[in-house]
């Protein structure tokens, strides 16, 4: 039983709701944070969080028009990460003819703080090949995005950290394991990874397995201009998993 327990934290279930205008919501939530995968069809809306909640959010389909506090934008498949404080308003709407897919990330932790960067997009940070993967990073203050392309028979070798990291898998299908227990995550399944948790991925099948690994606080870049990360460690770890 206690192994069924750990494995429900580290791999939760999704809980999955219908909204009015069509949207379908997957969550997964771990302590403080929720994960949410939503399938936008066209025209239909995402709206907004409860108070309180820092959001990131990243299109993992399609495309949708974001609008964060009065800044709005044309938000590509994988290539944009939105970061909105708790109070600074958010909303999506798909403006296309095809299904869009939003993935946000929502938080609201005792202590942190949840600064955004002053028109509250994100571009890529660096693109490059790490430990066999090629890899993209997008950096904020508090957080960290990393999308990683394991090759097929690829791995990401097991380790641990003091950095929390949540993960999303966005293309193909790969072996996540997280403590004692390994699960196969497919489109939109998520796995949670709290400080010191031991983690690694195996990708064992023919096709590339894409997914999006999110470290807070940062782990691999900090924001130019800033010496630390959030909890003052160095940043010397680039080329350790
Ligand atoms: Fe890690």
């Amino acid at each position: 039983m206690t192994t069924h327990v750990q494995e429900r934290r580290y791999f939760p279930a999704a809980a999955v709701a219908l909204h009015d205008d069509g949207v379908r919501v997957e969550s997964y939530w771990r302590d403080d944070t929720e994960v949410r995968v939503s399938v936008v069809p066209p025209g239909a809306r995402v709206p907004d969080r409860p108070h309180g909640q820092a959001q990131v959010g990243m299109v993992i389909e399609g495309r949708l028009s974001v609008t964060v506090g009065e800044a709005t934008r044309l938000m590509e498949r994988e290539h944009h990460v939105c970061v909105a404080p708790p109070g600074v308003a958010f909303s999506a709407v798909n403006p296309t003819d095809s299904e869009a897919v939003l993935l946000e990330l929502r938080r609201n932790k005792p202590g942190e703080s949840y600064p955004a960067p002053s028109d509250w997009f994100l571009e890529p940070f660096e693109s490059r090949k790490f430990v066999g993967m090629d890899v993209t990073f997008f950096v904020a203050d508090w957080i960290e995005l990393m999308i990683a392309d394991i090759p097929a028979g690829g791995e990401m070798p097991y380790h641990r950290h003091s950095h929390e990291q949540i993960g999303i898998c966005l293309e193909g299908r790969y072996e996540m394991t997280v403590e004692e227990s390994s699960h196969e995550l497919r489109f939109g399944g998520t796995y949670f990874c709290a400080s010191q948790e031991g983690h690694g991925a195996v990708n064992p099948n023919d096709g590339v397995a894409r997914s999006v690994n999110i470290f807070i606080p940062p782990r691999y870049h900090r924001v130019p201009g800033r010496k630390t990360t959030r909890n003052g460690e160095e940043n010397s770890e680039r080329e350790n998993p």
